[in-house]
């Protein structure tokens, strides 16, 4: 402990203040060299660039993995009640998905449903039905074909394509697209290319 200081009247006096601490006075922030701040640039675009292509590489193989997940629609569909249909006429509501179904008389005179690709066999156009003239008649180079898909005009080698039909337990025309029947083939003739009503 430090004793008093006397003072010259011999009057006591506290002992002097130590020095208060002085405070460090902080340094400025070293700045990065330049170099170094070039080389953290290059890192943030390679890593961003192999970031990139790492999640491409990924969504490739899901794709990959799945080809017709999201992109296409199912190949079966039912086409509507059987009742319903009239002979000689072209249900057109299907088009978008690729089929035309039809109720018509067969060349042996039998009432038959039977659903038609909407693919030109020329060369993969989409004819349009035309009610009047009572064809298909492609819009690319013309060619026509008759009511039951075989071809009678232009330059289409041979006629459109059935696809695969049934009845369902509630009476509804089910087109099956994964499977094709082609008349040239005597394919007609397989009793899963119509439905006899
Ligand atoms: S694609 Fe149909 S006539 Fe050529």
């Amino acid at each position: 402990m430090s004793d008093p200081v006397v003072n010259a009247g011999g009057a006591t006096a506290a002992p002097p203040a130590p020095p208060a601490s002085a405070k460090p006075t902080p340094k400025p922030a070293a700045k990065p060299a330049k170099g170094e701040t070039r080389r953290e640039w290059w890192g943030t675009v390679a890593w961003t660039t192999f970031t990139a292509s790492m999640i491409a590489m990924l969504l490739g193989t899901v794709r990959f993995l799945f080809p017709n997940v999201l992109s296409e629609p199912p190949n079966t569909f039912k086409g509507g009640d059987i009742t319903t249909f009239e002979e000689g006429k072209v249900e057109d509501k299907f088009k978008d998905r690729g089929a035309w179904i039809i109720l018509d008389r067969d060349e042996k005179n039998r009432r038959i449903i039977y659903a038609l690709s909407t693919i030109c066999t020329h060369l993969g156009c989409t004819p349009n039905w035309l009610v009047g003239e009572k064809k298909f008649k492609c819009p690319c180079h013309g060619s026509g074909f008759k009511i039951s898909g075989v071809n009678f005009e232009g330059p289409a080698p041979r006629p459109l394509e059935r696809y695969a039909v049934k009845k369902t337990d509630d009476n509804q025309v089910l087109v099956d697209k994964s499977k094709k029947y082609q008349k040239e083939l005597g394919q007609w003739d397989d009793p899963d290319s119509f439905i006899l009503v």
